[in-house]
């Protein structure tokens, strides 16, 4: 166990909050202070219930502590399932002074997110992310949401966190393809905003695929640093914060055309980095060199890198027509104009991005650096 916990803080006036990461905080830290009545619901699900809930549970000494278990999985974040937590806490009679608790991943994090936004118009909500992408992402902003079968996340709330508690030591039973789905956002930090971090990353992939502790912290300690750095600065995403998005519009159209929960998130964001990549030097933004960094470094974390089989550059038109980032109908990507340095931009060359949808919509075998 490390001596203590590293602590950072998501500066947004009066809904600032902090994220405490550390190894075995869960089941041994008091998240008493940030809740303000008697009453707690703690939503996670089947798979992470059995693993966690009774040390998530002794965070919060003297409450009452209910619990909504949902079922597992991307293919759950709809409006079906929202309403089972809506029900458990009508059924328990929860009022407006409850506190829901996220227990699980981001699919978990941004349902208990929606929720807390709507519930009896907004009740307060806390973080226990326990997967990597949701420890270095989802968990932190505030945005939260469910899916539509027309489009990823299309229907959801900004909703802040009371608190962000990370434990590290979580991460033991994540399944090897969650760990790298974790690891594409957090080489989407170096990639955007922060070389040192990106150099550092190249030294540590491997450290980091084999859950080494200090790495991890370090990893999830600078990936927060950024998003809570971004997050402060543009919290609603009227600009800046769309560059979190690196590689999403294609990973959101291969999450759709896989059918949610085949691709993992994180799967489709590493394949629609180095798509992005690819993209930019196309368009003149960054060097072959800069490229093949890029998509090294992504391979090196054992994500994949081709669209899904039997994807078609037309399945991507379609699918990316209805992104959130889209203005008027017209396209806007984010794509890099350097390492470290993301912008988001509509001036998309059409050809050069059929290109890069055509090296990506392989029929088979990955793209190489
Ligand atoms: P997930 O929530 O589906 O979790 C992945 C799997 O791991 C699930 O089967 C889950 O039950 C299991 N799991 C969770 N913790 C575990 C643990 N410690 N040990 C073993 N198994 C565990 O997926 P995810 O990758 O965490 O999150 C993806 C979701 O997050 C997507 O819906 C995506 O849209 C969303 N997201 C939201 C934001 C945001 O800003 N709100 C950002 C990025 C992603
Ligand atoms: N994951 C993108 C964002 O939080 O804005």
């Amino acid at each position: 166990m490390l001596d203590s916990a590293r602590e950072l803080t998501v500066d947004l006036g009066e809904r600032t909050y902090p994220i405490i990461i550390g190894q075995g905080l869960l089941g041994s830290y008091d998240l008493t202070p940030f809740v303000q009545g008697n009453q707690v619901m703690i939503v996670t699900n089947e798979t992470v219930a059995p693993l966690y809930l009774e040390s998530a549970k002794a965070c919060f000494p003297g409450k009452n502590v209910d619990v909504a278990v949902l079922p597992d999985g991307e293919k759950y974040k709809d409006w079906q399932t929202l309403n089972q937590i809506f029900d458990h806490l009508l059924e328990q009679r929860h009022s407006r002074k409850t506190t829901l608790v996220a227990l699980g991943g981001g699919v978990v994090g941004d349902m208990t997110g929606f929720a807390a936004a709507s519930y009896q118009r907004g009740v307060p909500f806390i973080q226990i992310p326990t997967t990597l992408l949701s420890q270095v992402d989802s968990s932190v902003g505030g945005k939260t949401g469910i899916n539509h079968p027309l489009g990823k996340n299309m229907i959801g709330a900004f909703h802040q966190p009371e608190v962000v508690l990370i434990d590290t030591e979580s991460l033991r039973t994540l399944p090897p393809r969650e760990v790298s789905a974790g690891l594409a956002e957090v080489i989407k930090y170096g990639l955007i905003r922060d070389t040192e971090f990106l150099g550092w990353l190249e030294k540590e992939v491997t450290a980091l695929v084999d859950l080494e502790t200090t790495a991890l912290v370090e990893a999830i300690y600078r990936s927060c640093a950024c998003k809570a750095d971004v997050v402060a600065l543009d919290e609603r995403e009227g600009g800046l914060r769309a560059i979190l998005n690196l590689g999403h519009t294609f990973g959101h159209a291969m999450e759709t055309f896989a059918g949610y929960g085949n691709w993992l998130h994180g799967e489709a964001v590493g394949t629609g980095m180095m798509m992005a990549a690819d993209l930019s030097l196309r368009q003149g933004m960054i060097s072959e060199q800069d490229r093949a960094r890029a998509i090294r470094l992504i391979a090196q974390a054992s994500l994949p890198g081709r669209a899904p089989e039997g994807m078609t550059p037309d399945d991507f038109h379609r699918l990316m027509a209805v992104d959130k980032k889209n203005v008027d109908g017209a396209l806007r990507l984010v794509l890099l104009r350097a390492l470290g340095d993301a912008v988001v931009t509509d001036e998309v060359d059409v050809v050069k991005l059929d290109e890069t949808l055509r090296t990506f919509c392989v029929v088979s075998g990955d793209v190489h650096a």
